[in-house]
């Protein structure tokens, strides 16, 4: 039998080595410093990281997203470049969450953690092929996979950095934790000039 995927939606989950503890420490300053904006949060800080707030750290961080990013997309066949547009930061407190929602018109789009724990909510995508989930019911999967799943769902750790594709719903199930989630979330844009 020859069978295989015809089209396919990626995650990336790679373990960074920064210091998160300084990071955290920023994080917080920024917090002290700036407004919280709303856009998917439920509760929770949220706020954009301009040029004048990127810290030493924070550049270091962009630089290896970034770097990770263009390898992946080399990787996946895509031409040019990618380059940052945007970054925010996000601080959810106990029964703090995000609605479902996408990063349409930007490329590729992650998060890195910064401050978790086992309580911390996790981080939720749902598959692009919303056809399965009027087709058939989860009782009928004897075992899951990239084929009959509707859902896949990850346990955030510090100094994780996760990557996937703008266009891939996602939301954040509520904190249970004493503990702030701390994250960064990113969407990068392609650089491309056509030759032909
Ligand atoms: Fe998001």
């Amino acid at each position: 039998m020859n069978l295989y995927p015809i089209f396919s939606d990626f995650l990336s989950a790679e373990k960074l080595d920064l210091d998160v503890k300084t990071l955290a420490l920023e994080c917080n300053r920024l917090k002290n410093k700036k407004t919280s904006r709303y856009i998917s949060n439920v509760g929770g800080y949220q706020t954009t990281i301009t040029f004048e707030d990127l810290t030493e750290n924070l550049q270091n961080l962009k630089r290896i997203i970034l770097n990770y990013c263009n390898i992946i997309h080399k990787e996946l066949g895509f031409k040019g470049e990618q380059y940052m547009d945007e970054m925010w930061l996000n601080i959810n407190q106990k029964g703090n969450s995000n609605e479902l929602h996408n990063h349409v018109g930007y490329f590729f789009s992650g998060v890195f953690y910064i401050q978790t724990d086992s309580k911390s909510g996790c981080i939720k995508f749902e598959n692009t092929n919303i056809a399965n989930q009027f087709t058939f019911s989860d009782n009928l999967v004897e075992k899951y996979n990239c084929y009959n799943s509707k859902k896949y769902s990850i346990q955030p750790e510090e100094n994780m950095l996760l990557i996937f594709p703008s266009w891939l719903s996602h939301y954040v199930l509520p904190s249970e934790s004493q503990k702030d989630r701390i994250s960064i979330a990113f969407n990068t844009l392609v650089n491309y000039i056509n030759k032909d």
